[in-house]
């Protein structure tokens, strides 16, 4: 097994932020069953319904609920009637199964980002839209994924057509946020590599290769200057690679995690297990001596963690704590992370990868089967 990691510096450009993009606004999964996955985040992911929309509310095609904790914002959208955007989303489900269709961002000025993109290369999908009160259009992205620019103006609905919903916001014991970051796979990582700087000015913010002998990755993550939006790109690099599967999978590229922030990460996993919400398993052996030595001190307690199997990895600044969910969908494609970071730890738990793979081969010596 080799692993290699190396990080880059951050390199700051004279045009830090050229789109003028404020963050990550709402992500957008088209559905087989809309109410089905809005209770699912309700109830699992102690989310709060927000908004809702369809043909009655003044939005052709679609029942749309509109869920989210904190600043996240999830659209889970179905089909609904005939015409073009129910076909489309029902191409778009036959494909590839349920799935993220847009990750849209926030922006000061919609009708600019939408023009500097595509002056610098991007394809517009959706022309501006809207009025004083919202303002969007989309581009493509890897596969058919899209980036929606959304300007809103303060105390405007979500989106036009989109009617609020009074139920009561959950204030239990799971705990989120804001995405930390959204991972793509793609097929030619650095194509998107290239376009994220391109066309967002975004920097090469690390890049790594995993060959945990079974699976092979490279990954490079890119980020907005202020840090407030975080993209790794993987391509595989095995036959047998997690990400070629998801590309075959999936009939493409597309998103493969979204990680959501916590500030408390064994509260908000404890009661996810508790709510049914399946996670990677993480072998006994994770914790044993290796764990302390690459770990070092930490402010949780140990057991606690070994209890609700969350993994930790250290960086230069920091540690982080994380947990993958298993995949959600039906197809084996997309996946949550659940991650709390700890000082001003900046990585992704690249770390993770060789230490759960070594804990899995130590889980085998022990039974005598290797
Ligand atoms: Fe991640």
């Amino acid at each position: 097994m080799t692993t290699t990691f190396f990080e880059t510096p951050v390199e700051h450009k004279a045009a830090a932020n050229p789109l003028g993009l404020k963050g990550i606004d709402h992500i957008e999964f088209i559905v087989d069953d809309a109410d089905q996955w809005r209770d699912f985040f309700i109830n699992r992911y102690g989310m709060a319904a927000r908004y809702y929309a369809d043909e009655r509310t003044g939005v052709k095609g679609r029942r749309a609920h509109v869920v989210g904790q904190g600043r996240i914002n999830f659209i889970v959208a179905e089909p609904q009637g005939r015409g073009p955007e129910a076909d489309f989303m029902r191409w778009h489900l036959d494909k590839h199964g349920c799935g993220v269709r847009d990750v849209a961002f926030r922006t000061r000025d919609a009708s600019h980002s939408l023009d500097e993109a595509a002056r610098r290369g991007a394809k517009v999908l959706r022309p501006l839209q809207g009025d004083a009160n919202f303002r969007g259009g989309s581009i493509a992205a890897y596969g058919d994924t899209i980036h929606s620019f959304i300007e809103r103006a303060p105390h405007a609905s979500f989106a036009p057509g989109y009617e609020a919903v009074h139920g009561h916001a959950e204030k239990g014991p799971i705990h989120f946020a804001m995405i930390d970051h959204v991972v793509a796979n793609v097929e030619h990582m650095e194509e998107w590599v290239k376009y994220y700087e391109e066309v967002f000015g975004f920097d090469l913010f690390m890049h790594f290769d995993i060959n945990t002998g079974r699976s092979a990755l490279m990954s490079k993550v890119v980020s907005s200057t202020d840090g407030w939006i975080k993209l790794p790109i993987n391509e595989p690099s095995s036959d047998n690679s997690q990400i070629k599967e998801f590309l075959d999978r999936y009939n493409g590229p597309g998103v493969q995690h979204i990680a959501l922030l916590t500030p408390n990460i064994s509260e908000t996993i404890a009661a996810m297990r508790a709510r049914g919400q399946e996670f990677l398993d993480v072998p006994d052996t994770y914790y044993d001596e290796e764990f302390d030595r690459r770990i070092g001190e930490i402010e949780e307690d140990k057991a606690v963690l070994k209890r609700l199997k969350i993994l930790v990895d250290r960086d230069h600044d920091g540690y982080l704590l994380q947990l993958f969910t298993k995949c959600v969908f039906t197809r084996p494609t997309l996946f949550f992370e659940v991650i709390q970071r700890r000082g001003r730890a900046l990585g992704f738990g690249e770390g993770n990868f060789r230490a759960l793979f070594e804990a899995i081969e130590r889980e085998q010596q022990k039974r005598g089967s290797l």
